[in-house]
């Protein structure tokens, strides 16, 4: 009934060539999009290269973060309006690495999130905990937590159509990959936090990824998990022929 949605999340990384190479490389055996969505995450200055190569395909194109004003006085800030006149499809908003490095808070994201729908793109909102609060039992809380805020003032539609991304930090680019049950288990408990929030209808509707060391190797045992919809990927994303095999994981 839920689409599943495999999402590259290429960080900093790439420059405009090496997209449109990676895009040709990919295109003619990517999934259709109604049985397996495919996404690109890359970063702003590729986007123009990726939404190029991408017309016609089944890969659709995702922002890495974008600013929650359409336009003004914001140094270096990348406007949602003018993603969504370029063609954008999604935005990926409040990645741990965000939050980490860059400072951005619950209710930062919330501003995004908002922002995003207000420019006909959709959100892929990420959550995850540390080590430190998986090892304090504080893991379901916590990304509760972060899911309830950054929904602040969304309607039930707006949820519905959105993705939220479980991507436990300690399982990041570290091959540390979260077993499937660990996974099932966080991701189980954000459905339950959108049932609560809204309604079981929603609740059975939005898209929730897994994030963190997903590879070729483990993809299909995570899809096979119940709540887990698809993948946010950074690592085996870059690559075309590991991409490949992540959003083919079920042909
Ligand atoms: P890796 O797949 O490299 O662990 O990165 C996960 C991630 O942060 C995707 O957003």
């Amino acid at each position: 009934m839920r689409t599943p949605i495999i999402a590259g999340n290429w960080k900093m990384n790439k420059n405009p060539k090496e997209t449109t190479e990676f895009v040709n490389a990919v295109k003619d055996q990517l999934p259709e999009s109604s049985k397996v969505e495919s996404v690109i995450g890359a970063p702003a200055v590729d986007l123009q290269a990726l939404l190029d190569a991408a017309k016609g395909t089944n890969l659709k194109v995702a922002a890495e973060n974008c600013y929650f004003e359409d336009e003004g006085a914001f140094t270096g800030e990348t406007s949602p309006k003018v993603l969504s006149e370029m063609g954008v499809d999604y935005v990926i908003i409040g990645h741990s690495e965000r939050r980490q490095y860059f400072g951005e808070t619950d209710e930062d994201i919330n501003k995004k999130a908002k922002a995003v729908f207000a420019n006909n793109m959709l959100p892929i909102i990420c959550c995850g905990e540390t080590l430190d609060q998986r090892e304090a039992g504080q893991t379901n809380e916590w990304v509760s937590g972060q899911i309830t805020n950054a929904l602040k003032g969304l309607s039930a539609d707006q949820v519905a159509s959105l993705v939220i991304a479980y991507e436990p930090i300690w399982a990041i680019g570290t091959g540390k990959t979260a077993s499937s049950d660990q996974a099932q288990e966080v991701v189980h408990v954000l459905r339950e936090t959108v049932a609560k929030l809204y309604d079981q209808t929603t609740a059975s509707k939005v898209r929730i990824q897994y994030g963190g060391s997903v590879k070729p190797a483990n993809v299909k045992e995570l899809m096979s998990k119940e709540d887990i919809d698809g993948g946010l990927v950074g690592g085996a994303s870059m690559v075309p022929e590991s991409f490949l095999e992540l959003v083919n994981f079920n042909a």
